[in-house]
């Protein structure tokens, strides 16, 4: 039997109640034990809930009894989840979390204290809710060089851009909407200007390449500024308009970036749409593979940890190693990566834009008094200096 505890009864923690109750016999078929929760910790009362049963409100509890195995630390937030795990993992009870802000702030750092003890930090429900992407990073592509790996990993902003796209609503219309049927929070900044999938792209990013990355250094642009005449454009182009959290390795240099992309059909994120997410990796000898589901959400995202769960109780006693190192992964600034631009420009002057920016072909029927145009493949600095020297440009999102 291997008992588990899972720290705070919220919408993850009590889906990960839910899922070992729900599927008790799947998972001790395909363990060959059980896995029983022997504490939940909260500082509510739950009445008349099952979990009542196992509810305990002191910590020391979970972490003095030498029974439990495992721990699910589904709190969120920095403390007091950061404590509570290193306390956990010092006395060699493995952790499995959702816990995004925490991972990428002490991941490191938590993953060799989790060695040191002889048990795991394991947290495929950080990014991408319940979809497998850390597990096949760390294990099913650990031979690979990755070259790319391109998300969409919010599920807010795709709902907004999905909905824009298909029913040629506004950013704000689609925003109140969203909030609206609870699938934007009441502050949705996090979603909107890029951050969540900010640090979700640092943490694939430091496990594809073993080193931490820093998320202020990667380039961070939302959606706000997108309007209904950018998709009038992308329609024209055949394409649509993503939010895409993108590192790629080249040279042997690193660039990441969250920005608004245009996407053809051709490319397999194309057809992502409303609350979900998925991620395309490159990998230099097996080509691209895609991970695709829900993003969130109580049960996928509880479905991840109960995963996690699993692979702990096959391996107790043992470190599951996560290679993940405090040294820092030097990202390159913005400027030298290279792509194509969708540029849209206050002028009609034809000439003046073909001078700069060679015979690219033009959208002057588009929106009054204004033309759009995609430029060649140049470097984002490159970009910058023709786009400075035609001096009208209106709005500038980039071609993936
Ligand atoms: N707010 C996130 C999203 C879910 O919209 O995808 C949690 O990571």
């Amino acid at each position: 039997m291997i008992k588990v505890a899972i720290l705070g009864y919220g919408t993850v923690g009590s889906g990960v109640f839910e899922v070992i109750r729900k599927n008790k016999d799947a998972i001790t078929g395909k363990l060959g034990d059980e896995v029983q929760v022997k504490y939940v910790l909260d500082l509510r009362e739950f009445e008349g809930d099952p979990v009542q049963e196992v509810l305990v409100h002191d910590v020391d509890t979970i972490l003095n009894d030498p029974e439990v195995a495992v721990v699910c630390e589904t709190m969120g937030g920095e403390r007091p989840a950061y404590d509570f795990t290193k306390r956990a993992l010092e006395s060699g009870k493995s952790v499995c979390t959702s816990n995004k802000e925490l991972v990428e702030k002490h991941g490191p750092e938590l993953l060799q204290i989790a060695k040191a003890h002889n048990c795991s930090y394991l947290f495929e429900a950080s990014v991408g809710g319940g979809i497998p992407i850390i597990r096949p990073l760390r294990t099913s592509l650990a031979q690979e060089e990755i070259l790319s790996i391109t998300g969409i990993l919010n599920g807010t902003t795709n709902y907004i851009l999905t909905k824009m796209e298909t029913e040629g609503l506004a950013f704000e219309d689609v925003l109140k909407r969203a909030q609206e049927k609870g699938y934007a929070e009441k502050n949705p900044d996090a979603d909107i200007l890029g951050f969540d999938a900010c640090r979700k792209i640092s943490i694939l990013t430091s496990l594809a390449y073993g080193k931490n990355v820093d998320f202020h250094d990667i380039t961070t642009e939302g959606i706000t500024a997108i309007t209904d005449s950018d998709f009038a454009y992308a329609k024209k182009m055949g394409a649509t308009i993503k939010l895409f959290a993108k590192s790629v390795k080249k040279d042997n240099k690193y660039y990441a970036i969250v920005a608004p992309f245009i996407v053809k059909p051709e490319n397999p994120l194309y057809a992502v749409k409303g609350v979900f997410n998925a991620i395309l990796v490159n990998c230099n000898m097996g080509g691209e593979t895609m991970y695709y589901g829900k993003g969130a959400g109580k049960l996928a995202t509880a479905s991840a940890v109960v995963a996690d769960v699993l692979d702990c109780a096959r391996h107790i006693g043992k470190h599951l190693d996560v290679k993940w190192e405090d040294e820092k992964l030097e990202i390159s600034p913005i400027d030298g990566a290279v792509r194509r631009f969708f540029v849209r420009a206050a002028s009609t002057d034809a000439a003046q834009i073909k001078e700069l920016f060679g015979d690219v072909e033009l959208f002057s029927d588009v929106v009054p008094d204004e033309i759009g145009f995609v430029t060649e493949e140049m470097s984002e600095a490159e970009y910058k200096e023709k786009a400075a020297k035609l001096g009208n440009v209106l709005s500038m999102i980039r071609v993936d």
